[in-house]
């Protein structure tokens, strides 16, 4: 008698991921050379679905993502990650059929790296737009030429504004997306709203990723608003700056490099089953983190 022989890693199951996957996410972000960003996982598990699949020896996972649902209209896919040791051998795109078969009819969107574009295409994913990483210390400057414009008030958000985050942020993602921004408070380490005559212009959110702090998303009814947060937001931190902002916002972009961020890697949005993402772009300056939108 011999034992069956093992089955090829991509005929392995696909299995769902709950927080008690955290430890190896975080590994196999690590494995890539991204930050381990259990924090970041944390909130991707708990409010989306995680797939992965296990190592055949239980230790550990082979491969990971995470689809974030927003309703009929749209799910993110993101976090997209195989094991470095058990790379090009299609598990990728497995993990992916199996994400696009759950999906069924609802629209994908997601931000490509070079790495994972070629794969992304082979699937049928459209090009829409791009994304452009920044990061480093971020330069307040001095004199009133560095100082944000005196026009926009900023403040941290407290609990009652919520409610306006929420219908802020609608026309701006386009869809509902309660379920993230009522989970950035706790996210986040600081939360700043932007205001004029009592309404709400602007929002953004401060979160902890290896040596860095982000800064997303980013929602502004103008560029000197997105500013204003941002200026706000980087006072509160000595940590590096890292945000992903919208290739459109290339004034937002060279203020940000003018105040001392460098550019890093570049995203391309990509989307399946939809012409471009929905909402408004013009005062959507930067997502919530690449894996969400
Ligand atoms: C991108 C990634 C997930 C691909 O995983 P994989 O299991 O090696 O990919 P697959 O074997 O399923 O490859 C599917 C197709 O993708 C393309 N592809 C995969 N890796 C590639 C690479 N390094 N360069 C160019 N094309 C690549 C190829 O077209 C490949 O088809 P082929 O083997 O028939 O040529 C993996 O390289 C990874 O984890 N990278 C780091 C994290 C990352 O960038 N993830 C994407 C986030 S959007």
């Amino acid at each position: 008698m011999h034992s069956p022989s093992p089955l090829p890693l991509v005929d392995l199951p696909v299995r769902r991921l709950t927080r008690g996957d955290l430890v190896s996410c975080a590994d196999l972000s690590e494995d890539r050379g991204w930050p381990r960003d259990e924090h970041r996982w944390g909130l991707l598990l708990s409010a989306g679905t995680g797939y992965g699949i296990a190592e055949p020896d239980g230790r550990g996972l082979v491969a990971a993502c995470v689809v974030m649902p927003y309703g009929p209209r749209l799910a993110t896919v993101g976090m997209l990650l195989v094991a470095g040791r058990h790379a090009r051998q299609g598990i990728a795109r497995r993990l992916m059929r199996h994400v696009m078969e759950e999906a069924g009819p609802t629209p994908l969107a997601l931000y490509a790296t070079p790495e994972g574009q070629p794969l992304y295409e082979k699937l049928g994913f459209a090009h829409v737009g791009g994304a452009q990483r920044v990061l480093g210390r971020f330069r307040a400057g001095d004199g009133a030429a560095a100082a944000p414009d005196p026009a926009v008030a900023t403040r941290p958000a407290a609990a009652d504004d919520l409610q306006a985050m929420v219908r802020l942020d609608l026309p701006v993602f386009g869809i509902d997306r309660t379920h993230l921004i009522a989970r950035l408070p706790a996210f986040s380490d600081r939360l700043q709203v932007a205001e004029e005559n009592g309404e709400l212009t602007g929002y953004a959110a401060l979160w902890p990723s290896g040596e860095a702090h982000v800064v997303g998303p980013l929602v502004a009814r103008d560029t000197a608003t997105a500013k204003a947060l941002v200026t706000a937001l980087a006072a509160t931190t000595d940590r590096p700056l890292r945000t992903d902002v919208d290739a459109r916002h290339e004034e937002l972009l060279g203020w940000l490099v003018e105040r001392g961020l460098e550019p890093g890697s570049r995203t391309s949005v990509m989307t399946y089953g939809i012409d471009d993402l929905p909402g408004d772009a013009s005062r959507r300056f930067a997502p919530l983190t690449i894996a969400t939108g």
